[in-house]
């Protein structure tokens, strides 16, 4: 019995000399001391001894588990200190060396410009809806009053993507579906992106508009013009010049261009209101009764009118931005500026 327990703890005591790092310690204790382990196994066998040697050999098993114990010990605070000190050796920290800073976002100014619109209409008691950027021809032309020959859909040549879907060209289609979705009064404003088939200095194939939509009972021509002139008071300055010129879109009759007198000149002529003293920024009108009869409101007991503005041209005119496509090149010295 002496002499197995002496070979047992002999080997043990061995390896431990040998284990390499924490890990293998860690087994050989489980190995020697765990509850299935070999020196935990001559403890369980002392009830086939004699009961007059179990005192002695208790004893010496004790003994033989205390020194493996001690020894572990030792031999772990060794692996320790040793891996500390090649951490300390290979992980050079520099703790003088000064901190990373992390860059300050900040709202693009097509974003900065769109939540001031949409808080101007709030204000007016619009409420915001969206559509999808995918449209079907029905929503974005049909509905619309646009058929399927008619000379209105060259100024929205668009990109496909299948025959009958397409990225939709304007915010008009939100229209529609606001209309089909409720019944009357209707009060909102939709902001999203559109798609066309153009690209130079002030026209991006992507770019952003805002929808406005107001039906009701007895809604008139006038509630548009005052509507638009309060918005354009608040967005651009009080007393600002507002001029509506006679116009044609297929889902609104009468239709207007609305302008503003230009803000870089004041209105007396420049380069940017190419002379006119005029800036167009949105186009409007009054709800034609063929686009109610589509979404089954009664043109006899509602009217409305609508209105789209394009939020780039408007970012361009509120910050004096000459090129549309600044504003997509993300370059943050641009963007930093605003
Ligand atoms: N959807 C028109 C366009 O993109 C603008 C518009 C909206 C005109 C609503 C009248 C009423 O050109």
């Amino acid at each position: 019995m002496k002499e197995s327990l002496d070979a047992l703890l002999g080997t043990g005591l061995a390896e431990l000399e040998d284990a390499q790092g924490e890990a293998e310690l860690q087994e050989l204790r489980v190995r020697y001391l765990g509850k299935k382990g070999e020196i935990t196994a001559r403890m369980k066998m002392l009830g086939g001894l004699p009961p007059e040697e179990r005192p002695a050999a208790g004893q010496l098993i004790n003994t033989a588990k205390a020194q493996f114990e001690a020894r572990f010990e030792e031999v772990l605070d060794r692996a320790r200190s040793r891996e500390k000190a090649r951490r300390l050796q290979s992980e050079r920290i520099d703790v003088s060396l000064p901190g990373r800073r992390s860059a300050l976002g900040a709202r693009h100014p097509l974003t900065i410009i769109t939540d001031e619109i949409c808080a101007i209409f709030a204000g007016l008691g619009f409420q915001v809806a969206e559509g999808p950027e995918i449209e079907t021809d029905y929503y974005n032309f049909e509905a619309l009053n646009f058929p399927h020959d008619h000379p209105a859909r060259d100024m929205q040549d668009t990109f496909f993507v299948d025959g009958s879907r397409l990225l939709r060209t304007h915010t008009s289609p939100v229209q529609v579906r606001t209309m089909l979705a409720q019944e009357p009064p209707v009060r909102i404003i939709a902001p999203g992106t559109v798609y066309r088939c153009d690209s130079d200095a002030t026209h991006s194939p992507m770019f952003h508009q805002v929808e406005g939509l107001m039906v009701d009972r007895k809604i008139t021509f006038s509630d548009l013009k005052g509507v638009l002139t309060s918005f354009i008071n608040q967005l651009f300055g009080t007393g600002t010049g507002v001029r509506l010129r006679p116009s044609f879109f297929p889902f609104t009759e009468p239709s207007a261009e609305v302008d503003i007198a230009c803000v870089i000149c004041s209105g007396k002529g420049c380069r940017v209101c190419k002379q006119t003293g005029w800036l167009e920024i949105l186009g409007a009108g009054m709800v034609d009764p063929e686009v109610f009869r589509h979404v089954h409101y009664d043109p006899e007991a509602v009217t409305g009118f609508a209105f789209g503005m394009g939020i780039e041209r408007i970012t361009m005119l509120k910050y004096g931005i000459s090129d549309m496509r600044l504003l997509f090149e993300n370059d943050v010295r641009f963007l930093r500026q605003f």
